[in-house]
């Protein structure tokens, strides 16, 4: 095996973790960070709770803050961390990675974890693609994340007006033949605020489809995509102050809670860090209009957003004292 580049920066790969997190009935919380405050109030959040974490890349992430600049951030996070006397395994992700060629830059850039999402393509392609990143990522222990159905709503550029669920006759034929390290599903959750009808009753996440696939592929990590909660005090926050995020709904805490302590390893949470950010943001513009020191307002928009993520890794993910 070659170096593992990703060693230098104080990283780890999700093999252990995830191992850890099956047997002991909890999830990895993995957060998406696009700039420094929300990285600071991420990993902040998991010090504090003592909780592994993955730090996730998106390409939007990539093109809006630079790669470069990204990874040296990660970095700078894990030795922040270590000077706040925690030692919690840190990984470094990138998120629904779309060519070989993206992820193998990550790879090459010291990322400890890709996911290569081709759950768009065709089964073969997708076989085909996610089998040459794992070949490729394995050489630098860099652990991969396939994925197989679709989410409804927006995946990065990949939109998908309706989900198709994951089908669990795919799951075993599909870790086979591409030595994949878990497995994102599709269950009835889906990217951003808007998951559901407003005024219709949720539906609960398809647990039989779960079941099924745990039977098939015992024992392997699968990954929960879009599983934002969207708590309603942040909308109602957004709303008050200025904003007009109508109808916003995510996916209940407790099924969240249900699906953590089963055979799904990774949650992944990006929307509701966006909507505490934009409601505390939007308090303080509104209530102190003549400031202009942006600490002013990303700073309280931080701390909220590490008491957000303290509750998710205590309540609902059950990754607290996991570290
Ligand atoms: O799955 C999508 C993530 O929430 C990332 O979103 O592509 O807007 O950064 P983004
Ligand atoms: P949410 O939009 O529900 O936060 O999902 C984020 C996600 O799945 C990132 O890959
Ligand atoms: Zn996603």
């Amino acid at each position: 095996m070659s170096k593992k580049l990703y060693e230098e920066l104080g990283l780890v790969n999700t093999r252990e973790l995830f191992k850890k997190a099956f047997e002991g009935g909890y999830a990895i919380p993995a957060y998406n960070f696009n700039n420094m405050e929300q990285l600071q109030a991420i990993v902040t959040a998991c010090a504090e709770t003592k909780s592994p974490v993955i730090l996730q890349v998106s390409k939007g992430a990539r093109e809006y803050a630079n790669q470069t600049l990204l990874r040296y951030m990660a970095q700078g996070a894990v030795q922040m961390v270590r000077a706040m006397g925690s030692n919690i395994p840190i990984v470094l992700h990138l998120d629904h990675g779309d060519t070989f060629e993206t992820c193998k830059s990550c790879v090459d850039f010291g990322f400890s974890s890709v996911m290569i999402d081709g759950s768009h393509h065709p089964y073969d392609k997708n076989v085909e693609v996610t089998k040459q990143v794992v070949e490729y990522a394995h050489k630098f222990d860099v652990t991969v994340e396939g994925e197989l159905g679709v989410l409804a709503g927006i995946e990065d550029e990949v939109s998908a007006e309706k989900s198709h669920y994951t089908k669990p006759e795919e799951v075993e034929d599909f870790v086979k033949k591409t030595g994949v390290d878990s497995l994102a599903i599709s269950i009835g959750t889906s990217h951003g605020a808007y998951k559901f009808k407003p005024g219709e009753e949720v539906p609960p996440l398809r647990f039989d489809i779960l079941k099924e696939i745990e039977k098939r592929i015992p024992g392997f990590p699968i990954v929960l995509h879009g599983a934002s909660s969207v708590p309603q005090e942040y909308v109602e926050m957004v709303n008050k102050f200025g904003g007009a995020m109508k109808g916003a709904l995510g996916v209940p805490e407790e099924q969240l809670r249900q699906a953590a302590k089963s055979a799904v390893c990774k949650i992944n949470i990006d929307s509701d860090g966006r909507i505490v950010f934009t409601a505390v943001i939007r308090k303080v513009f509104a209530e102190k209009p003549a400031e202009f020191d942006p600490r002013k307002y990303l700073g309280p928009a931080r701390a909220e957003l590490v008491k957000l993520l303290k509750h998710k890794n205590e309540h609902v993910l059950g990754s607290a004292g996991k570290a």
